[in-house]
């Protein structure tokens, strides 16, 4: 063996043994069998990374031997994957690790879902290798002895940034394969080789197939990941795009014929999505730059000089694209099934891009009023991204915005209703009364203090109202 791989398999054999559930299984299975470890584990100590759980496949064993097994250590066996050849064993002490014999599997179908697999514990490991996705996830490792099994030649794949499927029927027998394409790239670091891609064009259509929220699960890893545009790039080329995200397809090669944008739409949105991803982990403010002008294409109306222009002008032409687009994200974000906060939290980002900058605090506490104050800071970071090209040309104003909202914040200067120096309850005992004119009222007092933040007090605020006319009775 290699010196390196000495090290993989090293490295593997103390991850199983160092993890509470995993090391116990491999204790109580190796008796009876070989344990090898697989998929992620092996997959990210070759790639250098901290590995995730560990996976272990354990041949040679009968089921009821293996269970036999598990039952007898300290904590619970899960046997809701039994009938497929799969059991998790939690530890008393915390953790779990799934156990699998090896399994093969095949599309009895044309979905997802019309899935058959089979599970022998006789089976070679090399056999239960083969019905895995990509070469790089179809490496074993015995525990016992160390031997490194990969017969697809992983290693060197993982070592040379590639993605390659194990065998050409990869998608065919399973469609989300190709969304995990997506997300290993994003995930991995890797790059399909030239068949993967090919084979992920000509399954594309399979898409159709599976359950939103697999799709949705999949597209998040892949946004998640730390280069979701190299993934985009694939999504595009292969045409797999259009499949699973076909408003976002639709701004491929899209001219915004403007004087302030010289990317076509799709060059841009995943420019503002690489931005964004430089600024940190959220994964909803990358669907969020993602999705910020997928409203773009139906809103455009063109002026007499041929320019482009993405707002609703006088006569009704065009529309505004954050309102088309915000609606839009709505829709896409529900097809998947995402959740309500998220897609709450991604159309309203959608919604607000558009903003003028502030540069005076009664400016920035409309806006956070407007906005609402957890969304401030993901806009301007939006904003931020919001460029246009390559060339770090960001909105020299968002520093200042950002000074200006933190100024006000610290300052607790009023943006909100809840933020008022009187509240109901002062307006009811001061003789107003109770019924939908009390917000408009508070709502009014806001808006005054908003414009002049001096006067929220208790005396201002009831100056304000007997001025206004409003509960003339009112007595501070
Ligand atoms: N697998 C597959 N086809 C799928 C799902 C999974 O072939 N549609 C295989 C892969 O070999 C994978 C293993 O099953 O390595 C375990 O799957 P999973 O735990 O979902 O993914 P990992 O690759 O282990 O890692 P991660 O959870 O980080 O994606």
């Amino acid at each position: 063996m290699r010196d390196t791989d000495t090290n993989i398999s090293a490295a593997v054999v103390r991850a199983a043994k160092d993890d509470p559930a995993a090391g116990a299984a491999l204790e109580a299975l190796g008796r009876h069998g070989n344990v090898y470890a697989v998929g992620g584990i092996v997959r990210d100590t070759v790639l250098g990374v901290t590995g995730k759980d560990v996976d272990l496949l354990v041949q040679g064993v009968s089921p009821d031997d293996v269970q036999a097994a598990l039952e007898r250590l300290p904590g619970r066996v899960d046997y809701t994957g039994k009938h497929f050849g799969v059991f998790r064993y939690r530890a008393s002490g915390g953790g779990d690790v799934e156990v699998a014999l090896p399994r093969t599997e095949r599309s009895v179908g044309a979905g997802h879902r019309d899935f058959e697999v089979v599970s022998d514990h006789t089976l070679a490991v090399e056999e239960d290798l083969a019905r895995r996705d990509f070469t790089g996830n179809a490496i074993a490792v015995n525990l016992a002895t160390g031997e490194i099994i990969d017969p697809y030649r992983g290693r060197e794949d993982l070592r040379g940034g590639l993605l390659r499927t194990v065998s050409e029927d990869s998608f065919r027998d399973d469609p989300l394969r190709i969304l995990r394409a997506l997300s290993s790239v994003s995930r991995h670091g890797l790059a399909a080789t030239f068949e993967t891609a090919q084979a992920m064009a000509q399954h594309a259509a399979g898409l159709h197939e599976l359950p939103a929220e697999r799709v949705a699960a999949e597209l998040d890893k892949t946004l998640a990941g730390s280069d979701p545009v190299a993934a985009l790039n694939l999504a595009e080329m292969t045409g797999v795009l259009r499949e699973v995200l076909p408003d976002v397809a639709a701004m491929e090669g899209f001219d915004q014929r403007s004087k302030y944008h010289s990317l076509l739409l799709h060059d841009h949105t995943k420019a503002v999505v690489g931005w964004v991803v430089e600024q940190g982990g959220d994964v909803d403010l990358r669907w969020a730059a993602l999705l910020h002008d997928v409203g773009k294409p139906t809103s455009q109306w063109i002026d007499e000089h041929g320019y482009g222009h993405y707002y609703q002008a006088d006569g009704g032409v065009g529309a505004d694209h954050e309102i088309v687009g915000a609606d839009m994200a709505r829709r896409i974000l529900n097809d998947l099934k995402f959740p309500t906060e998220r897609i709450t939290r991604i159309v309203r980002l959608v919604r607000h891009h558009m903003f003028p900058p502030f540069k005076t605090e009664t400016a920035a506490r409309r806006f956070v009023n407007r906005v609402g104050p957890d969304y401030t800071d993901d806009l301007l970071t939006l904003r931020w991204a919001d460029v246009d090209g390559k060339e770090k040309d960001f909105d020299s104003n968002v520093p200042q915005m950002r000074a200006l909202l933190e100024k006000i914040r610290a300052e607790k200067q009023p943006t909100g209703i809840a933020m008022l120096a009187i509240d109901g309850h002062d307006l009811l005992a001061a003789g107003h009364e109770q019924g939908p004119s009390m917000g408009a009222t508070l709502r009014m007092l806001l808006d005054a203090v908003i414009e002049d933040a001096t006067l929220n007090t208790r005396d201002n605020l009831f100056d304000l109202l007997r001025n206004s006319g409003v509960g003339k009775e009112t007595k501070a």
